[in-house]
């Protein structure tokens, strides 16, 4: 190492964990005392916390991010023949869960602000097939979706699905991500904003009959012992992971303010680096998921962070309509220019409550050099 004493991780977790090591050991310690890994107690508080702090009716603590989608289309029975519309711009998980499902993914592009679902251009993609529309909250913050909502609803009652992974824990006109639809869904992969020590997810809705569903679902389609109404998966939380998830959200509206506050002064830091900083849509708040700024050096930049030890990536840099695996839908180059810009010129910072002023300031002072 060079200037540098120590490197600076994409994601610190290693911060966070010495703040509430205490409270994890002695949770998880709880769990090996009782002995009900799987559905236990755990489980039990941290959908009733979860449910408090989104304001919602229902919470089913699952497996990942990713189970929690397919339960969701799996509880509105969408199937072959059917199509869902969702973005190219996002992870797999978004669009995947649909072809396996059986059913027919649409993209619409995103909007050139926030990089999010493009409202209007959803309503130009529905058609009788249209059994879901899929937003994903890309880098942290919510898809307009008071605009996506009245839509769906305006178009035929047409259930929203809010892919919340990137987005929890951010509001919408002050409302909380993941509570802004007919069914919410996140993530508890360890580098999300809210993030266990493994793979998990919850599903959150304010319909009784729907979550009865996806309760089932997440238990092999099990209404009662030996009575199986509906197909079903492995989807369950375990208890470990849920008591990671309960000791995190102890700390993480502190983190969030954290993550803004780091968001605040790397756009002190760049001001002047000749890039184009992340912005946050009127009536939005941001948890920061990432901090992605946009280039057309973005090699260069890369470059010369990876010679100062400052990690970087460019997310979804093959945005989906061209993946290989999408390719029956008959996309091409230039089918979604703005999704296709930012997969272009994005370049993710190093992002977490915990990084440092210096790290910052290194940071920028190498990307001013260019
Ligand atoms: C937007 C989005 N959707 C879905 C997922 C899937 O979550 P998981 O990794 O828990 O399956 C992720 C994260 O990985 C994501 O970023």
């Amino acid at each position: 190492m060079t200037e540098v004493d120590r490197l600076m991780d994409f994601i610190d977790l290693k911060a966070q964990q010495a703040r509430i090591r205490n409270d994890i050991d002695r949770r998880i310690a709880a769990v090996l005392d009782h002995g009900l890994y799987i559905m236990g107690p755990e489980l039990v508080e941290l959908e009733s916390l979860l449910a408090d702090y989104v304001g919602s009716r229902h919470v089913i603590g699952v497996s990942s991010g990713t189970d929690s989608l397919l339960m969701a289309l799996m509880a509105l029975e969408i199937g072959p023949g059917d199509e869902v519309i969702t973005v190219p711009y996002t992870w797999i998980s978004t669009a995947e869960v649909i072809g396996l499902v059986g059913a027919t993914p649409v993209f619409v592009d995103i909007d050139p602000v926030i990089w999010n679902m493009d409202p209007e251009l959803v309503r130009a993609s529905i058609t009788e097939k249209t059994k879901a529309i899929m937003p994903v909250g890309i880098y942290g913050q919510t898809s307009d979706m008071a605009a996506i909502n009245r839509i769906a609803k305006e178009m035929g009652d047409i259930p929203v699905i809010e892919d919340a992974a990137q987005s929890f824990g951010a509001t919408h006109h002050g409302k909380r991500s993941g509570g802004l639809a007919t069914i919410g869904s996140t993530s508890f992969f360890p580098s999300k904003p809210l993030g266990g020590y493994g793979d998990g997810g919850a599903i959150f809705t304010d319909d009784d009959e729907l979550a009865e569903r996806m309760r089932w679902i997440r238990l092999h389609g099990q209404e009662k012992r030996d009575h199986h109404p509906v197909l079903g998966i492995n989807g369950r939380l375990d208890s470990i992971q849920a008591a990671v998830v309960i000791a995190k959200m102890a700390i993480f509206d502190e983190e969030i303010v954290m993550r803004q506050r780091v968001a605040e002064r790397y756009s002190e830091v760049l001001a002047n680096a000749g890039v184009e900083l992340p912005k946050v849509a009127e009536g939005n708040t941001s948890v920061y998921a990432q901090y992605t700024i946009l280039s057309e050096n973005r090699d260069q930049i890369q470059a010369v962070l990876s010679q100062a030890e400052i990690p970087s990536v460019k997310y979804y840099s093959v945005p989906l309509h061209l993946q290989p695996v999408f390719s029956n839908l008959g996309h091409r180059e230039g089918d979604f220019p703005m999704t296709e810009k930012i997969a272009s010129l994005g370049l993710s910072l190093p992002m977490s409550p915990y990084v440092s002023w210096e790290d910052q300031e290194r940071l920028g002072a190498a990307i001013s050099r260019l």
